[in-house]
C-alpha cells in the first residue's frame, strides 16, 4: 500500500464519524461492527449514500438538509478519509461515513431503517462478465429493498449509457416502480430537488466535457 494510503488507513480508525468494519464470516456476510453502536446527535430520520467515495454528495445534501442524517457507505477508506475530515472541520454532526461493502450491509444494518438512498456515480464496469459488480445489479437491489423503508424514495445518478440502460432492465426485472428517469438530467423540465442541486467535482467535470447526466428515481416497494 503506498505511505498515503496507510497512514490514512491507519488514522481513519480513530474519526468519530467513522465506522470501520472488518469482516467475520464471509459466508454469513457478517462484520465485526454494527450500525447501532453510532447515534446521531439528533434523531432524525436516516439517508445513505451507496458508494460515495470521498463523501462530496452527501456531504453537500448534509449542509442543504439539517433535518436529517445522511450516512455514506464505501469500501474504499482511503476515500471516505477525505470525506470524514472535511465533515469534521465543517463540524457537520448529521453525516457519517461506513467503511463496508455493499453486499455486507445487510447484517451490519437494522431492516428498514433508511429513509432514502442516492447510487451516485457508480463504477460502470463495462467489461461483459463486470454486470453483476454494478451497485444496480438485481443482488444489489435486494439489498437496498431489505434497508430501506417501505415505500422509500431511490436515486441513481450517472453518466454512463451502459449502466443506465442496464439498471432500467434490473429495476424492471426486480418489479421496482419507476416513478421518473431521463438520459438527460439537466434539460429535464421537472423540479428535481437534491438531484440537480447537488454535483461533485466529477459531475462538473463530466458535465463541462459535454456528457449528458442520467437519472432514475425509483421505489423497490
Ligand atoms: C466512481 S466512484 C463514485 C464516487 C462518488 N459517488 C462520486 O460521485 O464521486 C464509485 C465508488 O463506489 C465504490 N464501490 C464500488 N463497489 C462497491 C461495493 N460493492 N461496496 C461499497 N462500495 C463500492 C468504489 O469504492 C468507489 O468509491
Amino acid at each position: 500500500m503506498a505511505k498515503k494510503k496507510l497512514v490514512r488507513y491507519e488514522e481513519i480508525h480513530n474519526f468519530p464519524n467513522v465506522i470501520f468494519t472488518q469482516i467475520v464470516d464471509a459466508q454469513t456476510r457478517s462484520v465485526d461492527r454494527k450500525w447501532s453502536e453510532h447515534t446521531f446527535e439528533k434523531d432524525q430520520e436516516t439517508v445513505v449514500e451507496i458508494g460515495c467515495g470521498r463523501g462530496e454528495y452527501c456531504i453537500d445534501l448534509a449542509r442543504r438538509n439539517p433535518h436529517k442524517n445522511y450516512v455514506g457507505i464505501d469500501l474504499k477508506s482511503d476515500r471516505l478519509f477525505i470525506g470524514a475530515q472535511k465533515a469534521m472541520e465543517e463540524g457537520l454532526t448529521n453525516v457519517m461515513f461506513v467503511r463496508i461493502r455493499v453486499e455486507y450491509l445487510v447484517p451490519f444494518l437494522e431492516e428498514q431503517s433508511l429513509s432514502e438512498a442516492w447510487i451516485t456515480f457508480p463504477d460502470p464496469y463495462n467489461r461483459k462478465e463486470s454486470g453483476r459488480k454494478r451497485l444496480t445489479a438485481g443482488s444489489f437491489l435486494d439489498v437496498y429493498k431489505k434497508i430501506v423503508k417501505p415505500g422509500a424514495l431511490l436515486h441513481l445518478k450517472t453518466d454512463d449509457p451502459t449502466l443506465y440502460e442496464f439498471s432500467l432492465e434490473s429495476l424492471a426485472e426486480r418489479g421496482a416502480k419507476i416513478l421518473f428517469h431521463t438520459d438527460d438530467l439537466y434539460s429535464a423540465t421537472k423540479e428535481l430537488g437534491d438531484a440537480t442541486a447537488v454535483q461533485t467535482t466529477y459531475e462538473k467535470r463530466y458535465i463541462k466535457e459535454g456528457r449528458r447526466i442520467k437519472y432514475i428515481r425509483f421505489t423497490l416497494s
